[in-house]
């Protein structure tokens, strides 16, 4: 078992499949007979469905772990503007409290073994005032997983990310490439994998292909857990499992 409470799902960009990834990490887990808890702390670009602000991050999130924690401590924030947290809560007229957020996810860890938790963006991304999501992850102690695309850039954006987390005392745990698509797949996508292990001493647990079938917005998990099962080998998450 990682032998840690959480762990911190986070990406290179906006749009990388966190939410993907993350869920797919607390399904496999729970296949492992693990109890496991979802969380999205800080939602951007909330939809309304009748009157109610709703995390479709976090929807899928508990669809995949089949968790059913109360949404405040799952999402205790959801703001509609798509933009970074601090200036979606800022025209919100919301003032984000890290302690809210730290709470919420001790709340979620005395109830389960495991929580898998979405970050928002990537590692620098401010969250209220100049208080990052790194300063989230080290506020919550808990390693993190470093999601990325296959493509022409990814070896830049993955070191950027692993050493900015170390440098900041967050334990970058694995590596999950997403969206790999076999069709157009070219030298760059086929090289990088090996290259970001390589030179950042972390390993890449498995690449994720894209899959049609999967839809966040949807909350659709189509054939995702059972071909995700075959592609990412949690044992080479460092810490194991
Ligand atoms: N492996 C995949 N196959 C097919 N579609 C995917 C895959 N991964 C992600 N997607 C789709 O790409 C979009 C972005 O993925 P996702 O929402 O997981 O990214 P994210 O990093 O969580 O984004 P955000 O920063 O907004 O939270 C979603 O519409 C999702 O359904
Ligand atoms: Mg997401």
């Amino acid at each position: 078992m990682v032998d840690a409470k959480g762990i911190f799902v986070t990406g290179t960009d906006t749009g990388v499949g966190k939410t993907v990834v993350a869920g797919v990490l607390a399904a496999l887990f729970k296949a492992k007979g693990i109890d496991v808890g979802v969380m999205k702390p800080v939602q951007s670009g909330g939809i309304r469905e009748n009157g109610q602000l709703v995390s479709e991050d976090c929807r899928f999130l508990m669809k995949a772990a089949q968790a059913d924690d109360d949404i405040a401590l799952a999402n205790p924030y959801c703001l509609e503007p798509a933009l970074s947290p601090n200036v979606a809560a800022q025209v919100s007229g919301v003032t984000i409290d890290p302690r809210v957020i730290t709470s919420a996810f001790h709340k979620l860890a005395r109830h389960h073994d495991l929580v898998i938790v979405e970050g928002a963006g990537g590692l620098l991304v401010p969250i209220e005032g100049d208080f990052l999501i790194a300063d989230l992850i080290q506020a919550l102690d808990i390693p993190a997983v470093v999601v990325a695309r296959p493509s022409l850039g990814t070896i830049n954006h993955s070191l950027l990310t692993i050493r900015c987390a170390q440098h900041m005392g967050i334990k970058p745990i694995g590596v999950v490439i997403n969206g790999f698509r076999d069709d157009t797949a070219g030298m760059a996508e086929k090289t990088s994998p090996e290259i970001i292990e390589r030179l950042s001493g972390v390993r890449v647990i498995g690449i994720l292909p894209y899959l049609p079938s999967v839809d966040v917005s949807e909350a659709r998990l189509g054939n995702l857990i059972e071909v995700a099962s075959q592609r990412l080998d949690l044992s080479r998450l460092e810490g194991g499992v």
